[in-house]
């Protein structure tokens, strides 16, 4: 219990710095949220989706699992998704990945994690799929770079093909959608290059091309 105290400690001197530097900040946000961006990121502590872009509450919708994965068939990423594109208007879906991501790890030495296995297999099988190009890299942590940068941009053709990217682009919506990769070791974030903001553009951002 003291632990909770001390977070809530923690939470009172904090509501109280921002409210002297701004005193209607959370009586303005109470109103509305009207964030530009949605960030698709991992789970990892180490990475907090706002202090890493700078942005205060209220200027990023945020979600979060293990690995930064948007899987087709998860009702959770896609809920956020559609909100955040149908209700909050965001112009930039922004999936960020990190290097030394254990997820990513695991799925590339088939580390035995639990349950969390069926949730990381789509990277072991981009892994699969890619080996001849990550296997040539020299140590074990040049290939879970890589892989994080490659399951970056499964992400962000993930992203695309959904039915709320696609509806927003067919009508005409401004969004984009970006991938970024995040490093533990400096605390910088760097563009993957693969943003799309119509869906022509889409096939290029897939890792997988026919001659692997
Ligand atoms: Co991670």
């Amino acid at each position: 219990m003291d632990e909770l105290k001390q977070l809530l400690e923690n939470n009172r001197r904090w509501a109280e710095e921002i409210q002297a530097q701004q005193p209607d900040f959370f009586s303005r946000l109470a109103g509305q949220q009207t964030p530009r961006y949605l960030w698709i990121g991992c789970s990892d502590s180490r990475v907090p989706a706002n202090q890493v872009i700078g942005l205060m509450p209220g200027e990023v919708f945020v979600h979060r699992n293990v690995a930064n994965l948007v899987h087709h068939s998860d009702l959770n990423v896609l809920s956020v998704i559609q909100f955040a594109v149908d209700v909050l208007k965001v112009e930039h879906i922004i999936v960020c990945g990190h290097y030394g991501c254990g997820g990513v790890h695991a799925a590339l030495t088939d580390q035995h994690v639990g349950l969390a296995d069926n949730w990381i297999r789509s990277i072991r099988e981009l892994y699969q799929v890619l080996r001849k190009q990550i296997d040539a890299l020299p140590t074990e942590s040049d290939r879970g770079d890589m892989l994080c940068e490659l399951n970056v941009k499964a992400q962000v053709y993930h992203v695309s093909q959904t039915t709320v990217v696609k509806d927003a682009w067919a009508r005409g919506q401004k969004l984009a959608v970006h991938g970024i990769v995040y490093g533990l070791k400096d605390g910088r974030a760097h563009d993957l290059g693969v943003s799309l903001d119509n869906a022509d553009d889409a096939d290029a951002v897939w890792p997988i091309t026919p001659a692997d």
